[in-house]
């Protein structure tokens, strides 16, 4: 949809997914130092810095519950990275993965692309997209290794519940399936909701893969940067898969990721009151077009996934390339999230409010 848009001038854009505040100065800053001091010129331990995994160790313990060690760590390029690896270390060709939809697509990609196989087992959409327990254990066979997925949720914005994962890992530890998990969005949730880490229960510990990233967090998109959580005995065998995609990450991107979490974290509530009032005005203005959406309020990350009501909705990218060539408002079609993403289109909330706004009076203007 970005690259259509580029045929139209002046669009509202409510399909981007990446945070339009900039990187904190005190981040940029600690990279140019690192720059100036010649400290960036080289690869780094494949793993990540040592003194930027001890600052992943403590950030684990004091907002994961997570006790770690910095053998336990690998700084990736990316969550991208960092769950490709954990794929590529988890199935072999012909494995199956069990992916709750809808869900980032990316995942259902790497699947693929490990020449795995994905399953796609449906979220309750009438229970705010629940995770359907039942289901996933109808789903499970003698090829299942993995359930991969991320809480909050990119595209509906669910924070699965800590009682809903507590069932999760017991289908995981009776089958002896692998549970990787996309934390991207672990600061961003709202009301009552709670993120809740699995591998912060030390019994999970051989069978949880945790990714992590600076890109949501720090609004740092561009600087390719997270880390991940597993065992020691994973920690080798993702090592396999991360050395041949990536070497280490980019090192000038490891000393910003230091100053990020040695500094000052108020960046991270100032971005997510920033989300919280946008995402109350965003469902705001769909309340006034209850006659083409219905959705469930995000919990958490900053993206929600209406439904769209009528004839219309049944084909959603043609819904999402009619409204950006009519009323010039970009969306990302929900069927770019798995089948039962059809009749839904994902809808971001990381934009100023005057985007939110102007997409919106575009709208209803336009139906
Ligand atoms: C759920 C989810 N995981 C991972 C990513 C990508 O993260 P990174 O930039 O750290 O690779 C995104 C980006 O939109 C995302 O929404």
């Amino acid at each position: 949809m970005t690259r259509l848009s580029q045929q139209y001038d002046d669009v509202a854009f409510l399909s981007w997914a990446k945070p339009t505040t900039g990187t904190p100065k005190h981040i940029n800053d600690a990279a140019i130092s690192a720059i100036k001091n010649g400290l960036t010129g080289g690869y780094s331990q494949s793993e990540g810095l040592p003194i930027l995994r001890e600052e992943i160790v403590k950030k684990l313990k004091r907002d994961n519950n997570i006790e770690a060690n910095t053998s336990q760590i690998i700084v990736t390029v990316g969550a991208i990275e960092g769950l490709a690896a954990s794929i590529m270390a988890t199935i072999d060709p012909g494995d199956e993965v069990i992916l709750p939809t809808p869900t980032y697509s990316t995942h259902i990609t790497q699947v693929r692309l490990a020449s795995g196989i994905p399953v796609l087992v449906p979220l309750i959409e009438k229970d705010n997209f629940a995770l359907d327990i039942t289901a996933i254990k109808k789903a499970i066979t003698s090829k299942t290794k993995a359930i991969m997925f991320c809480t909050p949720s990119n595209p509906t914005g669910t924070v699965f519940s800590k009682e809903y994962l507590l069932e999760l890992a017991k289908i995981a530890l009776e089958n002896n399936l692998t549970i990787i998990t996309d934390e991207a969005y672990e600061y961003f949730v709202f009301d009552d909701e709670k993120h809740f880490s699995l591998a912060s229960i030390p019994e999970l510990r051989k069978n949880v893969i945790t990714n992590y990233t600076f890109t949501k967090t720090y609004a740092m998109t561009g600087w390719r940067i997270g880390y991940l959580h597993a065992d020691e005995e994973i920690i080798i065998q993702i090592k396999k898969a991360h050395i041949p995609f990536s070497i280490c990450a980019p090192v000038v991107s490891q000393y910003a990721a230091i100053a990020a979490l040695k500094g000052s974290q108020e960046c991270i509530e100032e971005f997510r009151q920033h989300y919280l009032q946008a995402r109350n005005l965003m469902c705001e203005r769909l309340d006034r077009l209850d006659s083409v959406f219905h959705y469930n309020k995000p919990g958490g990350s900053y993206l929600m996934f209406p439904k769209l009501l009528g004839k219309k909705g049944d084909d959603s990218i043609a819904f999402s390339k009619n409204l950006l060539k009519e009323a010039r408002v970009s969306t990302t079609p929900g069927i770019a999230f798995g089948p039962t993403g059809e009749n839904h289109i994902r809808l971001s909330f990381c934009v100023p409010e005057e985007m939110i706004n102007k997409a919106f009076d575009r709208m209803e203007a336009y139906f």
